[in-house]
């Protein structure tokens, strides 16, 4: 192969992966559940003030905050505490910062849809 088109091979390859990561992004996030009324059900019996915004509000925190560093894990992959205790190692070892209001709402989203999902 000449010069010109192995370096030509390259450079399709690195688009090609760009691209990728960018259709991973809008593709992850467009996976994750959205919050029904199941899942404001599960989530009053331990906290009964939650309401179907807060956890909305959650999900669209949890893609804008927690998708910059890494890819975004299925809510369904940790039980609760696990998320609470990774939400605390962000903020502790990662240096996230996050308003209380919302790492609860994150957590809120987070649980309530693990909940539901995980037997
Ligand atoms: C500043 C970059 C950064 C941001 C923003 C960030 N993380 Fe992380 N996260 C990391 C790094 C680095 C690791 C790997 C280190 C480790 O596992 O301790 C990690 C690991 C994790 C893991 C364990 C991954 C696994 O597969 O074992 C979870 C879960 C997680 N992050 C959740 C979150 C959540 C939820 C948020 C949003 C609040 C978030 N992360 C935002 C840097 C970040």
């Amino acid at each position: 192969m000449t010069r010109a088109a192995q370096s030509k091979r390259r450079a399709t390859r690195s688009v090609s992966l760009s691209w990728l990561g960018l259709l991973c992004a809008a593709g992850c996030a467009a996976g994750l559940p959205r919050p029904t009324d199941q899942h404001v059900s599960v989530a009053r019996l331990s906290d009964p003030s939650v309401s179907l915004a807060d956890l909305s509000r959650g999900r669209t925190l949890y893609v804008e905050r927690c998708g910059s560093c890494h890819a975004l894990r299925d809510p369904a992959s940790l039980p609760p505490p696990e998320w609470k205790h990774e939400l605390d190692e962000m903020e502790t070892k990662q240096g996230v910062r996050l308003e209380a209001a919302d790492s609860r709402d994150i957590l809120r989203y987070l649980s309530a849809v693990s909940d539901v999902a995980r037997p």
